[in-house]
């Protein structure tokens, strides 16, 4: 393969499969009948949501953004744009973020604000990992299902580069 990072296994399969079903269960919980629209933010959080719905046990709808990304490098340039809005109405809905990341704060603070915009009845986020050593805008998720220090990860939808999103696990690049 024409693969050249050196990857560490982070977290497992298992382990991500234990924490998105706790993160499922307490949005269940939460959400109780009501429908819920989750929005996840193309790619990477796509692995992520189809993992995540399969768990709830509410009613929900599906929908995806996706926003200027990083390009091929693993820093932000600061400014992000959506391409492509999401189809469904949420106002007067209880709508979800589904988020790969949180980094810097800067995607999901900027997705917040637009999607408020569109007057949903409810707005939270959920995000796979939460990155603590670049947080520029002091922002927290609703729920988060790993805490990371530091480090660049790939797997499970995430890439570097676009690649290795098809990896089951997470790995960290060293
Ligand atoms: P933020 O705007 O700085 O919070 O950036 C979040 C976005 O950066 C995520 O949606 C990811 O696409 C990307 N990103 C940040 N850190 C990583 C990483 O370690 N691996 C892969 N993508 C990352
Ligand atoms: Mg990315």
């Amino acid at each position: 393969m024409m693969e050249d990072e050196n990857l560490v296994l982070l977290y497992s399969k298992e382990e991500i499969a234990q924490k998105i079903t706790d993160i499922a269960n307490q949005i269940t919980k939460d959400y109780q009948n009501k429908e819920v629209i989750l929005v996840g933010i193309l790619k990477g959080a796509f692995v992520f949501l189809a993992d995540l719905m399969r768990n709830l046990r509410i009613p929900l709808k599906i929908d995806f953004v996706r926003l200027s990304s990083y390009g091929s490098k693993s820093k932000s340039s600061g400014e992000i744009m959506i391409t492509k809005d999401i189809d469904l109405s949420i106002e007067g809905k209880d709508v979800v973020i589904v988020e790969d990341i949180l980094d810097s704060g800067l995607t999901l603070s900027f997705l917040i604000e637009k999607l408020k915009a569109k007057k949903p009845k409810s707005l939270r986020s959920c995000v796979l990992i939460n990155k603590t050593e670049r947080q520029e805008i002091k922002i927290e998720a609703d729920y988060v299902a790993f805490r990371l220090e530091e480090g660049f990860v790939v797997g499970y939808g995430l890439d570097f580069d676009e690649r290795y999103r098809h990896l089951p696990d997470i790995y960290k690049i060293i």
